[in-house]
């Protein structure tokens, strides 16, 4: 490994390399880097960097506070459902969370990365279950090639609060705060999706039982040659539903018929996107969409991803109702917890972990 790094890195004179200490360790101790680490090179066709702009939809959600047959809602509930068939991602604007909010969340977890290692590892797990993880590269443990990402993930919605950080000190209120209100969210938007793939209103929210929701910080600091690397490789989000926001900086990349494109950040906005989950439940109606995050030389870029998804004990799998003699069951039925473990503990990303639960 020190060979590696030296052969690769000159003067840098990067002779003992703990890459589990995570890429803001790795830069604050060295600041000049001005190559990237051999294990960080990926093998990739072209450089990440080079996607074109795309314009995904944009969704506003005032609509959806109107009753259920208002001419508002309806128009929404339909926008929802087509993002949802041709996107599986949408932007959404008019969604009732106030900036302050949003800005406060940023802020905390910034704080967080910002602590010293010691500290930040009082969170530290190889378990990919833990309802609480601090961590560097991909979620695994198993070898795999680096990436250019720290990350925190907890849960929300069930009772983990005691085990967030004390630390900083405001952490605990404003996530709470912040989570409270992403789940009353993806909620809203939940059963716009249940109505619009013609089911009861209340289908996805009834089905997730007392419901699962996943917090997760991303951090890539700056990177000496973005062009080489990804702050987090392609992947599909295993719940039904994950809200994004981001601190300002462009990053996040997703496939639209088989090319990358990027998705710019706006604003006082959020991005939505389809996970596995829904893509069973909708019994492949609606696909969960890959997507992945570039990192750049200029700026550190923070995201807060919140995935929503059923209790870990629930059984997932396709809605009856979508069901007919024409259109099978497509995907086999699995725990949530079972299907986690799957996908989060494979080093093969992208769709590997729907595709061992499709049934043709
Ligand atoms: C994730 C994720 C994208 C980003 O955390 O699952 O896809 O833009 N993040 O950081
Ligand atoms: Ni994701």
């Amino acid at each position: 490994m020190a060979e590696n790094l030296s052969a690769e890195n000159g003067d840098d004179n990067i002779e003992i390399f703990d890459y589990k200490k995570g890429v803001k360790h790795l830069i604050d101790t060295s600041p000049h880097l001005n190559k990237l680490p051999s294990q960080y090179i990926l093998q990739l066709p072209k450089s990440p960097l080079s996607a074109p702009l795309a314009h995904v939809p944009v969704i506003d959600l005032h609509g959806l506070n109107n009753g259920s047959h208002s001419e508002s809602r309806v128009s929404a509930v339909k926008a929802i459902s087509s993002a949802c068939e041709t996107w599986g991602f949408f932007r959404i604007v008019n969604h009732g969370i106030k900036m302050s909010v949003m800005d406060e969340m940023v802020k905390v977890a910034e704080e967080f990365f910002e602590l010293s290692w010691d500290e930040k590892m009082k969170y530290g797990s190889e378990d990919v279950m833990s309802p609480v993880r601090y961590g560097t590269s991909l979620n695994t443990s198993k070898k795999h090639s680096l990436h250019w990402r720290d990350y925190f993930r907890h849960y929300g919605h069930q009772n983990t609060l005691h085990l967030w950080p004390l630390n900083p000190p405001n952490y605990r209120n404003v996530a709470k705060e912040y989570l409270e209100e992403i789940w009353e969210l993806a909620m809203k938007i939940g059963g716009a999706i249940s109505e619009g793939l013609g089911l009861d209103q209340n289908y996805l929210e009834e089905s997730f039982g007392e419901g699962l929701q996943i917090l997760a910080a991303n951090y890539y600091p700056k990177c000496p040659q973005p062009e080489k690397t990804l702050g987090l490789a392609a992947h599909s989000d295993h719940g039904a539903l994950t809200i994004l926001m981001q601190n300002g900086v462009n990053g996040l990349q997703i496939k639209h018929n088989q090319d990358w494109v990027s998705v710019h950040h706006v604003p006082g906005t959020f991005l939505v996107n389809v996970g596995d989950c829904l893509e069973i439940l909708s019994n492949g109606k609606y696909k969960s969409v890959e997507h992945r995050a570039t990192v750049n030389a200029q700026r550190t870029r923070i995201s807060i991803a919140v995935g929503h998804g059923p209790a870990l004990s629930s059984t997932i799998g396709p809605a009856s109702q979508l069901v007919d003699q024409k259109d099978s069951v497509r995907y086999r039925s699995i725990t949530y917890k079972d299907y986690i473990e799957l996908q989060q503990s494979s080093t093969i990303r992208g769709k590997s972990a729907l595709q061992a639960v499709t049934t043709k």
